[in-house]
């Protein structure tokens, strides 16, 4: 399969799953705190895309067996949610999520603090925020994928931060994982035109430490090797002729740009 232009149909069905995304997202933000089980923030989240009549896209998505991935502090990405872990003031926590509105897809991550969190970690999280807005200055048709991915890595990489190269961001439409590969670091190549009406998720993984990472045994969990922290920061985005839109973002963030 190629990369696929969004018919006007279509982007709205992008439109209207990305905001609900964006209030699952709020809703479940507003539900954190210390001593729930990364269980519980699964549960919430999944009854909470289901109470806006979605259906969650991760749930047995390859086997994986939850709606909501919750990773907690060196946890990059992928962490299954267990009723043994309990959130502790001080963690920080990425969640990411993913359903599906009338046959549409969004997909969008966010790292939060439980707590008071260390001056290192709250950065951590601006910063792999940032690394996404940097990215996206370069969003426009016209330019090349590489356009984005450099302007994450370079940003990143300016703070000594490792941005993580095993997974990468990527087209997503009627599907979670469409055309092309994302990556969040730079290349030898240029990567595809950028064209009005492509929907990209683009999503840097950044860790304090070293950019290596490693599988636990559950074959999902991604670990930073070094244990160090690590943030994850994702959108669901529309390219256009002008600036690119963002359609996963929340209320409380629209009001802080
Ligand atoms: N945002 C992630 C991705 O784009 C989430 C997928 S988790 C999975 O791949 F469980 F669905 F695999
Ligand atoms: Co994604």
């Amino acid at each position: 399969m190629s990369v696929t232009i969004k018919s006007a149909r279509e982007i709205e069905l992008m439109k209207a799953a990305g905001e609900i995304l964006a209030k699952v997202h709020q809703n479940l933000e507003e539900e954190l705190r210390e001593g729930m089980s990364t269980w519980e923030v699964d549960r919430i989240g999944e009854e909470i895309i289901r109470s806006y009549g979605c259906v969650p896209s991760f749930k047995n998505y390859q086997g994986y067996p939850a709606s909501v991935c919750v990773s907690v502090n060196d946890e990059v990405v992928h962490g299954i949610p267990n009723k043994k872990h309990r959130l502790q003031e001080g963690d920080i926590v990425s969640l990411d999520i993913g359903l599906i509105y009338k046959g549409y897809h969004s997909d969008a991550a966010r790292t939060h603090g439980i707590g008071t969190i260390s001056e290192n970690a709250s950065r951590l999280i601006q910063r792999t925020r940032q690394s996404f807005f940097e990215g996206i200055k370069n969003a426009k048709s016209g330019n090349h994928l590489s356009d984005i991915s450099n302007a994450i890595a370079s940003y990143a990489e300016s703070f000594g931060y490792g941005v993580v190269r095993e997974l990468v961001g990527h087209g997503i439409g009627a599907n979670l994982h469409e055309e092309p590969e994302i990556p969040n670091f730079k290349t030898r190549r240029r990567g595809i035109k950028l064209r009005s009406g492509m929907t990209l998720a683009i999503e840097p993984m950044i860790n304090e430490g070293r950019l290596d990472v490693e599988w636990l045994d559950d074959d999902w969990t991604v670990v930073t090797q070094d244990g160090s922290l690590s943030a994850h920061y994702e959108n669901t985005v529309l390219i256009t002729d002008g600036e690119p839109e963002i359609l996963t973002l929340t209320e409380k963030e629209k009001s802080m740009m």
